[in-house]
């Protein structure tokens, strides 16, 4: 269990985190949400220990701190920045080279596979990258050197809706091995893969819980745009029909749909 209490950071005496207590269990997935400015990044990075809290504590598990700081790998959320190797596979063999593991071709090729980044793409600059190619890369470079924590920083922006499902697939296999942290202002994707959502706003966390039992009002309210299923059980409850909410999936979402009408149906009412 790693372990946040009281952390505040300030920058150019503004507070820009304010008294974050949070707990993360090993081996669960974590999405930290909030609107722009809300803090996410700067709190993934005081988790990383790039940012050291003005005040408050972390707490790591086994207390065995620079070991699980440096095994924690961060995706970046402008991938671009981490670029600094003449080519992408040296851009991806970096972290393998740094923790000398052994099986460097055999790692790259996993993980290159697994993301399907094309063979023709590294032998070229970094730079010449798309966006979206660019935030594979840097998060092959995240995977190969195999980290037990993942902190993921808008992972999904720059990537388009078929890229989205290839790295959903992958988040669905890292989910089973690894701790999970990932940061994104856009909760549709990884509804379904989430364990524990972090709301944050102005520097705090206004709540946190599985998905299932987030008020999807105060989510709403914050400035995050609702994925489309809680939006509509969001706003079927406002209209008096109540779905229940283990609903997840849009499938899900019209089977109840369906029996709500066909019991109305059967009362008459339809
Ligand atoms: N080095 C800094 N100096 C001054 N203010 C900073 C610094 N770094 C971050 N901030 C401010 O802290 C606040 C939180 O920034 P942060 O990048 O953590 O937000 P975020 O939730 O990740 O936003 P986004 O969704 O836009 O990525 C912002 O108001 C930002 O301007
Ligand atoms: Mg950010």
């Amino acid at each position: 269990m790693l372990i946040l209490k009281g952390v505040e950071v300030y920058r150019n005496e503004k507070r820009i985190l304010k008294n974050i207590n949070l707990s993360f269990e090993e081996g669960k997935f974590y999405t930290i949400t909030g609107p722009s400015g809300a803090g996410k990044t700067t709190l993934g990075c005081v988790i990383k220990g790039f940012i050291h809290p003005s005040t408050g504590e972390i707490i790591y598990p086994r207390g065995n701190v620079k070991n699980l700081q440096e095994r924690m790998g961060f995706l970046l959320q402008f991938p671009e920045r981490m670029f600094f190797c003449d080519t992408v596979y040296d851009e991806i063999a970096y972290g393998i080279r740094n923790f000398s593991l052994p099986h460097e071709r055999e790692r790259i090729e996993e993980v290159t596979s697994l993301l399907s980044i094309p063979p023709e793409l590294m032998k070229l600059p970094p730079y010449k990258l798309s966006c979206g190619e660019k935030r594979l890369v840097a998060l092959a470079s995240v995977l190969s050197f195999e980290p037990d924590w993942l902190i993921l920083d808008e992972p999904f922006s720059a990537l388009d809706w078929e890229n989205i499902k290839k790295l959903k697939d992958v988040l669905y296999i890292l989910k089973e091995k690894k701790t999970v942290i990932l940061i994104t202002h856009d909760l549709s994707p990884v509804l379904d893969l989430t364990d524990e959502l972090v709301l944050m706003k102005e520097g705090s966390v206004i709540l946190t819980g599985a998905p299932e039992t987030i008020p999807w009002k105060i989510v709403e309210e914050s400035g995050v745009e609702l994925p489309i299923v809680p939006y509509f059980i969001l706003h079927l409850e406002r209209h008096g029909i109540r779905i229940p909410r283990s609903v997840k999936r849009i499938s899900e979402l019209t089977e109840a749909i369906k029996e709500r009408l066909e019991r109305r149906r059967n009362e008459g009412k339809v």
